[in-house]
């Protein structure tokens, strides 16, 4: 019941511009688990031969990080400026400065908890993460070559907003790759205000059937991780927050009652 009435006050900008920062700000404070470090429903793609290879220690991850790995190769990131809206416990972007080596990727999010955790667990040289608002960047016109968003725009209270601020910082001929899922009665506004930032469409897809793989594939890991790791009075309620499989989310991108997309533009 309660569940169901939080999500119909998501529908107001008002509540997500409230609701959404302290949730994710006490998750990074009250689970600070080490290998805790992606916060989507991942992603297989339609070949398995075109997987990413991994380090050892990155496979437990293969999933989440695949939805990275596929989102980001959509456009050249190789030596570029990148910025990471929303960037969460950080492994997103520590696997593209990593795997992907850009020049430099900034990871930005609202929650502080999570920038502060970023920092700790996540090093290389050419990545760091800072607290800051999708619809209020901190930094400067024309400053990056890419601005990635993962499974994060639906938590912001205007996307309309995000999209302009988004254009402001990236640099003329500079990409906007995102994945995010919406009710699709939602999906055409949501298009319409995506092309009505001027940003122009290079290429769009929807993934909902790779997501719906990815959590199958992903399931008894997903679990025996969610038992050994969070007390017992919790785990339900972070089974459902993390998709396993039979979760609310895994029956709606089944059943087509959410639809989960990517997009590729340009400015
Ligand atoms: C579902 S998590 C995804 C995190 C990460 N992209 C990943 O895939 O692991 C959504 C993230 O968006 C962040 N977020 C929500 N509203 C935001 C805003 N207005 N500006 C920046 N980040 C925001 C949350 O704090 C959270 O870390």
């Amino acid at each position: 019941m309660l569940a169901k009435i939080f999500l119909e006050l998501t529908e107001f900008s008002w509540f997500r511009r409230i609701a959404w920062k302290p949730i994710y700000n006490h998750l990074a404070k009250k689970f600070p688990f080490e290998d805790w470090v992606f916060m989507n429903y991942g992603f297989e793609p339609d070949d398995p031969s075109t997987r990413p290879q991994l380090l050892e220690n990155d496979e437990p991850d293969r999933y989440p990080l695949q939805l990275y790995h596929f989102l980001a190769t959509q456009t050249e990131v190789a030596g570029k400026q990148m910025l990471e809206v929303g960037s969460g416990r950080g492994g997103g972007a520590s696997y593209i400065a990593r795997y992907l080596k850009p020049a430099e990727i900034i990871g930005m999010d609202i929650a502080d908890n999570a920038v502060e955790f970023a920092n700790k667990r996540h090093q290389s040289p050419n990545l760091r993460y800072v607290a800051g608002n999708a619809e209020n960047i901190p930094f400067e016109d024309g400053r990056f070559d890419v601005v990635i968003n993962v499974e994060s725009s639906h938590a912001y209270g205007s996307v309309a907003n995000f999209f302009a601020e988004v254009k402001r910082v990236l640099r003329p001929g500079g990409y906007f790759v995102i994945t995010d899922m919406r009710d699709p009665k939602n999906l055409p506004a949501f298009e319409e205000t995506l092309l009505g930032s001027g940003l122009h469409l290079v290429g769009k897809k929807v993934i909902s059937p790779n997501v719906v793989k990815a959590i199958e594939l992903e399931d008894d890991l997903k679990r025996a991780r969610i038992s050994r790791q969070v007390p017992a009075r919790y785990v339900k309620m972070i089974e459902e927050f993390g998709g396993v499989k039979g979760s609310q989310i895994d029956k709606n991108l089944r059943s087509g009652s959410l639809v989960y997309f990517w997009y590729v533009l340009k400015k």
